[in-house]
């Protein structure tokens, strides 16, 4: 290999971090709000917000203060909003109906933002998972996670979504030929517009649980996810997937877990070169704000520095409840 520099002593690679000007100048890697998609929690009622006690700093939100979210990520410059809802017991059964309900929360949510403040995108979660009294993504028989039933409800749920005005809808659920069915019902009913970001490596990991409980399906799931979701010792298998979402009409793919799976981010941003995205999930969220609260990590460093990991890495951006921390920290450099 030709040699990248000159040895030691006239070449001395400490010469480019002398000082913050010349560090700022090579760096490699930069972190904007307009890299951050920020995951919000809705609930019924006015003018409430309600904490979630595994995820510190986050609240489930009424949907009049969802707009005031929206409103704070338009002036932050956070491009999009994630929601996802918490779903009464009452409104949650085998069928998970609710979930193609166009009076649902997360569609009146979502007609509320876009009506309050249009600039802001909004993505919404296609999987039956908040919906389901049995707390799976899919429709369970016989302790079974059914594949093609789950299609036709999770093709009626992105269209209620995709009507109710979301930007873009995230198939979670990794049931097999989901973002085909989902492409083509958005064809079919004349919403060619709708973007799909494909959960396409989606992992069986316990960084989910604080979300369980904020979505509260934890309580009611039977079991693991192991049959849909991805065993975490595969990558070659993340690739595969990811191929088989874009051929199927995916726009956008995403990572998930974030950190823990920074070299199958890596892998698929090398690969397909498509807008790709990690998620940092409430797992990840979690032991950070754990460990800031004990005083033993610093907080916004900690924070910071797994962002930064992310796009270095190769990701277009980041779905991350510091979203909104992060974008005030920028800002205030
Ligand atoms: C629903 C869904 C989950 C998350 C996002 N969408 C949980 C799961 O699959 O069990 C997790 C997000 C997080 O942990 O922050 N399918």
């Amino acid at each position: 290999m030709t040699p990248l520099a000159a040895p030691f002593p006239l070449g001395r690679p400490r010469r480019l971090r002398r000082t913050p000007w010349i560090r700022d100048l090579v760096a490699e890697a930069s972190l904007a709000p307009a890299d951050l998609i920020w995951p919000i929690f809705v609930r019924e009622g006015t003018d409430a917000a309600e904490p979630v006690a595994s995820l510190p700093g986050v609240e489930r939100l009424t949907i009049d203060r969802a707009v005031r979210a929206a409103e704070e990520a338009a002036s932050l410059g956070i491009p999009c909003l994630a929601l996802f809802p918490y779903t009464e017991a009452a409104d949650k059964n085998p069928q998970a109906t609710e979930a193609w309900n166009p009076e649902n929360l997360v569609c009146r949510a979502t007609r509320a933002i876009k009506a309050a403040v249009p600039e802001v995108g909004v993505l919404l979660d296609v999987a039956l998972d908040p919906y389901n009294s049995d707390g799976h993504d899919g429709l369970v028989r016989d302790g079974e996670v059914l594949n093609d039933e789950t299609l036709v409800a999770l093709e009626k749920m992105g269209l209620a979504q995709a009507e109710a005005g979301a930007d873009i809808l995230a198939p979670s659920d990794m049931m097999d030929g989901r973002i085909g069915v989902l492409r083509a019902a958005l064809h079919e009913n004349d919403l060619p517009d709708v973007t799909i970001l494909a959960y396409a490596a989606k992992y069986a990991s316990c960084f989910y649980g604080p979300f369980r409980d904020a979505v509260g399906s934890g309580g009611a799931l039977k079991g693991d996810k192991k049959t849909y979701q991805m065993d975490p010792r595969n990558r070659d298998e993340a690739l595969r997937e990811v191929a088989i979402d874009l051929a199927e009409g995916a726009d956008m793919v995403m990572v998930k877990p974030g950190l823990p799976y920074l070299d199958v981010c890596a892998a698929v941003k090398a690969r397909f070169g498509v807008p790709t995205f990690a998620y940092q999930v409430s797992g990840e969220y979690a032991m950070i704000e754990a460990a800031a609260a004990n005083g033993w990590l610093d907080r916004d460093r900690a924070m910071w520095e797994s962002l930064i990991a992310f796009k270095r890495a190769g990701c277009d951006g980041v779905l991350t409840y510091f979203a909104p921390r992060a974008a005030r920290a920028l800002a205030a450099r």
